[in-house]
Parts: structure tokens; C-alpha cells; sequence
């Protein structure tokens, strides 16, 4: 399974990245506008920090916008990936996108149908957004585990990205389902390897070797 890291902070970003857990980054409008930047720079700079897909949304919601503006994005550098809505117009620009070699990222999906529109269209991946989902009540992760099913029995090579993931049992539950890749918020990364038995373990471990050290003066 292949982690992106979910935001636009490039201070987080090279924390991350420096553990070699970084294979990617999600980032959309909401998170570019937390950082008050140009967005031009804010992708600009986390491409030149992970080697992987960074994937950037357009804002534009007709067809036209959204090809114009992933043209434009996309250039900015090699492994740009673009976001697009899930729409009628969205998926009109994957098709066009897909056939000029550029890559996309659906974002918003939310229906097995949603997901399989996307990836038939030409998506390079989709992302299904399980938190939102959980919180009107619905199973996010049985969407991870239904649109895996769905792209393996119709042999898509699109890559399903767990999005919108508000805590450890998302990621471990879209790890089981068979996600491709969970993209992760700074904040939960630390929690993908810490354990307060560890720390407690590790303290324990320290306290004794201390009393042995003292035991043999
Ligand atoms: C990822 O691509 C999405 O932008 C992100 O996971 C959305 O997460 P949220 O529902 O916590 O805003």
C-alpha cells in the first residue's frame, strides 16, 4: 500500500518525506488556502520535495475551465496529478485529459457508481471520501472494499485513493479492503507508528537498564 500525505504544508511534508514514508500528495483547495501562497508555488515546491504524484485541483466546474486549467497545472511539472470533480463536466475532461497523457485524480466520489463513471472515463485514480461518508451515517470503508472489488473484477488499472481519513481504524480498514494508496493528514501520520505500550514498553525497558547500571558500580 503506497501512503500520500493529505496536505499542503511543505514543512509537514519534508518531516514526513525524510522517514521515507511519503509516495505522494493530495492537496485541494481547502488546504492550499490554509497555506496563503500562490497556488503555482505551493505545488511547485512540494514537486521539487516528493519525487511521487502530487496531485492538484482545479476550481473551474465546466468542461472548458477544467481542461484549460489542468493544461496549465499539469505543466508545472512532471509528476503533477490533476484533480477534478466528479461530474458530468469532470468526467468529460478525464476522457479528454486521459487521451492527452495527463493524469487525474477524481475527487468527491461517494457511489460505487461515482467510482466506476470515473475510472471507465480514463481516471488515473479515484478517491473516495470515507469520512465524510461516516459522518451522514453511511460505511466509507465498505466503499473501499466495494469499489476494489468492482475494479479488480472489471480489470481497471485506475487506483483507488482512501481520502478523507480521520483516523487510524480508516487507514487500517482501507489497508484490509485493498486500497491502493491512503492519503493520510499530517496529523494521523504520527499515529501509523506510535503506540503508547511502545512508549511505556520503552520506558520500562530504559528504567531497568538504569537500576542494572547502578547495580554494577
Ligand atoms: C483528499 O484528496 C481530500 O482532499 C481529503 O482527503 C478530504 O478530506 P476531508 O474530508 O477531511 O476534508
Amino acid at each position: 500500500m503506497k501512503f500520500f500525505l493529505d496536505t499542503a504544508n511543505i514543512e509537514e511534508i519534508k518531516r514526513i518525506n525524510a522517514l521515507g514514508l511519503v509516495d505522494g500528495v493530495t492537496t485541494n483547495p481547502t488546504l492550499i488556502a490554509k497555506e496563503n501562497l500562490p497556488f503555482k508555488e505551493v505545488i511547485v515546491d512540494i514537486c521539487r520535495e516528493v519525487k511521487g504524484p502530487v496531485s492538484a485541483e482545479v476550481v473551474g466546474l465546466t468542461y472548458e475551465e477544467m481542461v484549460s486549467e489542468a493544461r496549465e497545472v499539469a505543466a508545472w511539472a512532471d509528476n503533477v496529478v490533476v484533480k477534478i470533480p466528479m461530474t458530468e463536466a469532470g468526467l468529460k475532461a478525464v476522457h479528454t485529459l486521459s487521451q492527452e497523457g495527463i493524469k487525474t485524480n477524481v475527487t468527491l466520489i461517494f457511489t460505487v457508481a461515482q467510482g466506476l463513471m470515473a475510472a471507465k472515463a480514463g481516471a488515473t485514480y479515484i478517491s473516495p471520501f470515507l469520512g465524510r461518508l461516516d459522518d451522514i451515517g453511511a460505511d466509507g470503508l465498505q466503499l473501499v472494499a466495494d469499489l476494489k472489488e468492482v475494479m479488480d473484477i472489471y480489470g481497471f488499472s485506475t487506483e483507488i485513493i482512501a481520502a478523507s481519513i480521520r483516523h487510524l481504524p480508516h487507514l487500517e480498514g482501507s489497508a484490509l479492503a485493498g486500497a491502493d494508496i491512503a492519503t493520510v493528514p499530517g496529523s494521523i501520520f504520527p499515529k501509523l507508528w506510535s503506540h503508547p505500550l511502545t512508549d511505556r514498553g520503552i520506558d520500562s525497558f530504559l528504567a531497568d537498564w538504569e537500576k542494572y547500571q547502578s547495580e554494577q558500580k
